[in-house]
């Protein structure tokens, strides 16, 4: 393994209900060490983000979780977001995959979902102490009969190794968590650039009620700052609904 701590202690499962759940119990039960990952073949209840279910194939999915302890104000916790997203896109790269991160922090190929990330986060003094962070990438999938989604396979027209797309994870993992801990500022930087659909006029809804706005940006607390008419206004997720049409 190419790294100092990500993935240095990795539980390799054929099967668990969920990475992030076998993950977060063990890390309730021990302390672990940081960079500890749980990876699966095959997950029986795979959660997503919103209380959804975030189902996939054995074997043709990486499916991760890694541990990681951010130590970060509750104001910032959403940097520590950005850098794992920016992971991602690091990553896909690396496959020579363009890639796009859609706010908050799914990872879109073409218009459409190619990985997403669950971050469970435990808070004590106003603190991120703990973060279990779940990753998902389509991999070895037909995803033709899902609209809004896109494998690796699909994209590059080849089979790919899930062991290997595991550690050059890890690595870009790793990378920009160091990063994160050195450079708040390039981390929302490098956020915005590979932000999706930035800069485009978009509709959005608010309290029921639609309009257009053209996205600026994601602020440093993670909140997408809108133009409506030439004003600027800031929503944090759960004030607005949009599907980025
Ligand atoms: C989403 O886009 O809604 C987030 C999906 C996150 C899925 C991953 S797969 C590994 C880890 N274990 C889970 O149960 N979920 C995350």
């Amino acid at each position: 393994m190419n790294t100092l701590f990500v993935g240095q202690n990795l539980i390799s499962l054929e099967l668990v209900n969920s990475t992030n759940t076998f993950l977060l119990e063990l890390s309730n039960s021990e302390k672990l060490v940081e960079g500890t990952a749980v990876s699966a073949k095959h997950q029986s209840g795979g959660r997503g983000q919103r209380q959804n279910s975030w189902l996939s194939e054995p074997e043709k999915s990486l499916c991760v979780s890694v541990l990681f302890y951010p130590k970060i104000d509750l104001d910032h916790q959403f940097t520590f977001n950005k850098c794992i997203a920016l992971a991602l896109v690091s990553f896909f790269k690396g496959l020579g995959i363009t890639s796009h991160i859609k706010w908050p922090n799914d990872i879109f190929v073409n218009d459409k979902k190619i990985a997403g990330i669950l971050i469970e986060n435990a808070v004590r003094d106003k603190q991120l102490q703990k973060s279990i962070v779940g990753i998902g990438v389509n991999v070895n999938n037909d995803c033709s009969a899902i609209k809004e989604a896109i494998s690796i396979k699909e994209t590059l027209e080849a089979e790919v190794s899930i062991n290997e797309l595991l550690s050059s994870l890890f690595v870009e993992l790793e990378k920009y968590y160091l990063l994160f801990r050195n450079d708040k500022k390039q981390i929302q930087e490098l956020y915005n650039a590979h932000l999706y659909k930035k800069d485009s006029q978009l509709h959005f809804i608010k309290k029921g009620e639609s309009f257009s706005a053209i996205l600026k940006e994601v602020d440093d607390l993670g909140r997408l700052v809108l133009i409506e008419d030439g004003k600027e206004s800031a929503y944090f997720m759960g004030e607005l609904s949009f599907n980025f049409l």
